[in-house]
């Protein structure tokens, strides 16, 4: 069978008891099943790869006039994520525990989306990884599609090389200075920063 290339290698990793509570009774509430359309009446912002989600709760916070997505494959993140929001009663945030490539595929209409973010997504450093690497012609595209007219593309990374990469996938979008939010710092950010990588934000407007 041909398997696709993904973004992503699924770990096992070691879920908690309470993201397992989450997964189980939070899912139903706050998830959104894949296949199931992502719609909105307000500003709509997709994240890709969440993580723990200590940048979307933050963002998501900050902005009670918009409706965020984050989309993740880690079940611990996810139920991290889940539990939070919970907690702070957050009623702007959704997730989708799936790979975002196929989430903007068939979840997603066409236009609709004000912004994407992309923060600190897997480097893949080896050069035959490259493959694996999200920022492909392919979804470039697939953004053009799915972002509105003006909508932005907001990319975090500590990697130069990929920062080099991204520039040149996205060399006919134009620049933009800023996104639709302030970006917070995570601990994932902070790890990169004490190994000495400069960490970039690169935006880019559909226009
Ligand atoms: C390096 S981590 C960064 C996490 C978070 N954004 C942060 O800044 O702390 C990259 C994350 O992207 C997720 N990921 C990678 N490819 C993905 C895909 N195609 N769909 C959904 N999540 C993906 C991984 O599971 C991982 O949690």
């Amino acid at each position: 069978m041909n398997r696709p290339i993904r973004s992503f290698v699924l770990r096992q990793g070691r879920t908690t008891p309470a993201q397992q509570r989450a997964l189980d009774e939070l899912a139903p509430r706050y998830g959104i099943p894949f296949g199931e359309p992502i719609v909105s009446d307000k500003p709509l912002v997709l994240e890709i790869g969440s993580g723990m989600g200590e940048t979307t709760l933050e963002i998501a916070k900050a902005h009670p006039e918009a409706d965020f997505v984050a989309v993740e494959v880690h079940g611990p993140g996810v139920g991290s994520l889940l539990n939070r929001s919970e907690t702070d009663g957050l009623k702007n945030l959704r997730l989708v525990r799936h790979d975002a490539v196929e989430v903007l595929e068939r979840m997603v209409a066409d236009g609709s989306l004000a912004a994407v973010h992309l923060f600190f997504p897997d480097p893949w450093p080896k050069k035959r990884h490259h493959k694996r690497r999200l920022v492909q012609p392919a979804f470039v595209s697939l953004l053009r599609q799915k972002l509105k007219v003006g909508g932005v593309l907001h990319v975090a990374t500590d990697w130069p090389e990929y920062a080099t990469w991204i520039e040149e996938a996205f060399a006919g979008w134009e620049k933009a200075s800023r996104g639709f939010a302030e970006r917070p710092t995570t601990k994932f950010e902070a790890r990169g920063r004490k190994l000495g990588h400069p960490i970039r934000d690169l935006y880019f407007r559909n226009s």
